[in-house]
């Protein structure tokens, strides 16, 4: 019996990785497979067994046992740049990488001593012996029996499955040539290399190990999945791995069987097999190959990509990379959005405008970076409208910054130049294309007149009280100019508005605590006299995409970290409330962050 499966595919590229060389095919919104019945499993139900094995690693990292360190981004084209000074792996706790299945693959992984795919590979006794120990310590988690009751039920494994799964992942083939140089365990676990390039390399503990005996060198990332999954570039001695991905945090038993798993019953595309599942709320795609040799079917190659089947992350030998970054976004069309966003806002600082100085990190609550944060700013973009208008709001003090102090009644000439402004950034093609999205999600109003004046105006301009009644606080006060309450500063994510403060010498940078290129940090400072302990914003942005972007996520993602997205490579976290006030719905807070 035949019946047909339909795939359906979001965005039109998936990625085939067959012999370490990368196809990157584009596919119609649906692709048609004919499979055989007894062959196929529907992805639907690879993906539930995926998310149930997700949902249940126990054995995977707990919050604050790995510490990482991600420093800059790598660079695609020069892989002499080393962007990262420092490990990626700042810490791992020896309670996590003790337990007895991450002990089982260190010590397996220790067998594994020549990367080049032209070494024989040949399963010597003592690698057997580490081989079975391994098995037979997967073999005793959950997982496993979850695992084997999908695979056996499916007919995806006859006879013993440790015999299936020793030759499935362990029994070497030669890729050309005629040495057995190759096996899945070796490419996806222990690494693989191949006249200069690592074609083979997926997995943390292996990384963490080589790095902590400095056998690696951590060059940047390229992309990621915080905490989850990374794309990112290394020197493992001569050889050079351009552009790898890898889960970080996951159990060994875990990706030996989700790989397993999907290498046998994952939707095929091409030589490879396709899977989706979700961890720890990432969606992320497996790419399996198989290769079948005089009969028997083994696992070539594989790699965790990020996103739904949608987004990959690929490399080809000879550093030729396609990155696409979706990287933990609240949903594609919110990427597309804020990608379109960002290439189309003509008024954001190009580079080269905007020169900072990041300084020292900072800890405790003193001053550990004698410079200001920004060094230079080409102040040509001033002349601009959108920060013209800006300037003007700050100059013409519209807002008090005591929040106890209420604010000058939003009327008359007051209102008429916030009006203004707010219609100057609402109209720009910026705004407008968040305006589509949000009408999309049903936060669009009848039409734009109506959503301008019952949604947009009171949310960013709508005033409320955050001291003992008086209506001294409004988001846009909070948001772009900056508030004072006791003794610190509450709000404040303009960097035009900090620039012109640091500048007049009213605001004292105290250092870092992180930050994503020059693009977006976590900081402290003094204004005046008030401490802002940790504060952030987006550098070099325009007004108007910092209005589209932060209205997007209060309609729409609305909650702590609860919008999450790309700019330009750099990974983002928004954070936004809302909150009933008299003129309706009132922005409370929205900020970004780059953690
Ligand atoms: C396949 O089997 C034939 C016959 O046993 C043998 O000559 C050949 O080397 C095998 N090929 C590989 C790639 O192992
Ligand atoms: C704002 O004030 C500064 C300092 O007084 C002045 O140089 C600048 O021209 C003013 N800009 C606007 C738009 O009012
Ligand atoms: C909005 O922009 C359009 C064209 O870009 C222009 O014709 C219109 O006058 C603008 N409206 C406002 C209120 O600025």
């Amino acid at each position: 019996m035949k019946f047909v499966v339909i795939v359906a595919l979001c965005c039109g590229f998936l990625w085939t990785l067959s012999n370490g060389f990368v196809v990157i095919k584009h596919l119609s919104k649906y692709e048609y497979e004919t499979l055989g019945s007894n062959d196929a499993v529907a992805a639907a139900d690879v993906t539930a067994i995926l998310n149930q094995l997700a949902a249940a690693d126990t054995n995977g990292a707990q919050s604050g046992d790995i510490v990482l360190d991600y420093q800059n981004q790598a660079s695609h084209h020069e892989f002499s740049h080393d962007n990262a000074p420092n490990p990626l792996f700042k810490s791992v706790s020896s309670s996590l990488i003790g337990k007895p299945t991450y002990s089982a693959l260190t010590s397996l992984l220790s067998q594994y001593t020549t990367p080049d795919s032209g070494a024989d590979e040949t399963l010597t006794n003592s690698k057997q012996t580490a081989v079975s120990a391994f098995l037979s310590s997967i073999a005793s988690t959950s997982a496993y029996q979850t695992a084997s009751t999908f695979l056996t039920s499916n007919n995806l494994v006859s006879g013993d499955l440790t015999t299936a799964l020793t030759n499935l992942w362990f029994q070497p083939f030669a890729r050309s040539g005629s040495v057995k140089g190759s096996s899945g365990f070796k490419s996806i676990f222990a690494g693989e290399t191949s006249s200069g390039n690592v074609v083979g390399f997926n997995n943390w503990v292996q990384f963490y190990t080589l790095e902590k005996s400095s056998a690696v060198n951590y060059h940047g990332w390229f992309d990621r999945q915080k905490d989850v999954q990374i794309s990112l570039q290394f020197a493992w001695g001569t050889n050079q791995a351009m552009l790898r991905n890898f889960l970080i945090g996951t159990s060994p038993e875990f990706e030996f069987l989700a790989y397993t798993i999907c290498g046998l019953a994952g939707t095929p595309s091409g030589t490879s097999k396709t899977c989706a599942f979700t961890y720890q709320g990432y969606d992320i795609t497996l790419t399996v190959n198989t290769i079948t040799v005089n009969g028997s079917t083994f696992i070539s190659t594989g790699t965790p990509s990020i996103g739904g089947g949608s987004s990959p992350v690929t490399s080809a030998p000879g550093g030729k990379t396609t990155t696409k970054k979706h990287g933990g976004s609240t949903d594609p069309a919110l990427q597309t959005l804020v990608d379109k966003m960002w290439s189309i806002d003509a008024d954001k600082a190009q580079p080269g405008d905007i020169v900072l100085d990041w300084g020292n990190k900072v800890s405790g609550s003193s001053d550990a970076s004698p410079n200001p944060l920004f060094k230079s700013v080409n102040e040509n973009l001033f002349n601009r409208p959108l920060y013209k208008e800006l300037i003007a709001i700050y100059n013409d003090s519209l807002f008090v910054p005591q929040v106890c102090t209420a604010e000058a009644a939003m009327a008359g000439l007051r209102k008429a130049q916030l009006d203004n402004y707010l219609q100057l950034l609402s109209n720009t093609s910026v705004f407008q294309e968040a305006y589509k999205y949000l009408q999309t999600a049903g936060h669009g109003g009848a039409n734009f007149a109506d959503f301008y004046k019952n949604t947009l105006f009171p949310l960013w301009f709508g005033t409320y009280s955050r001291c003992k009644g008086a209506l001294g606080s409004s988001g846009w006060e909070h948001v772009y100019s900056g508030e004072w309450k006791g003794e610190e500063v509450d709000g404040q994510h303009n960097w035009v508005r900090y620039y012109l403060l640091e500048k007049a010498g009213k605001i004292n940078y105290h250092g870092y605590f992180s930050h994503e290129n020059d693009l977006i940090g976590t900081f402290q400072y003094s204004w005046n006299s008030y401490l802002k302990k940790e504060g952030g914003f987006f550098i070099s942005t325009s007004p108007a995409f910092d209005l589209a972007v932060l209205t997007t996520c209060v309609l729409a993602h609305s909650g702590g970290n609860a919008c999450k997205f790309n700019v330009n490579g750099n990974y983002i976290v928004v954070t936004s409330y809302h909150q009933s006030c008299g003129a309706g719905t009132c922005l409370s807070t929205a900020y970004p962050s780059d953690h």
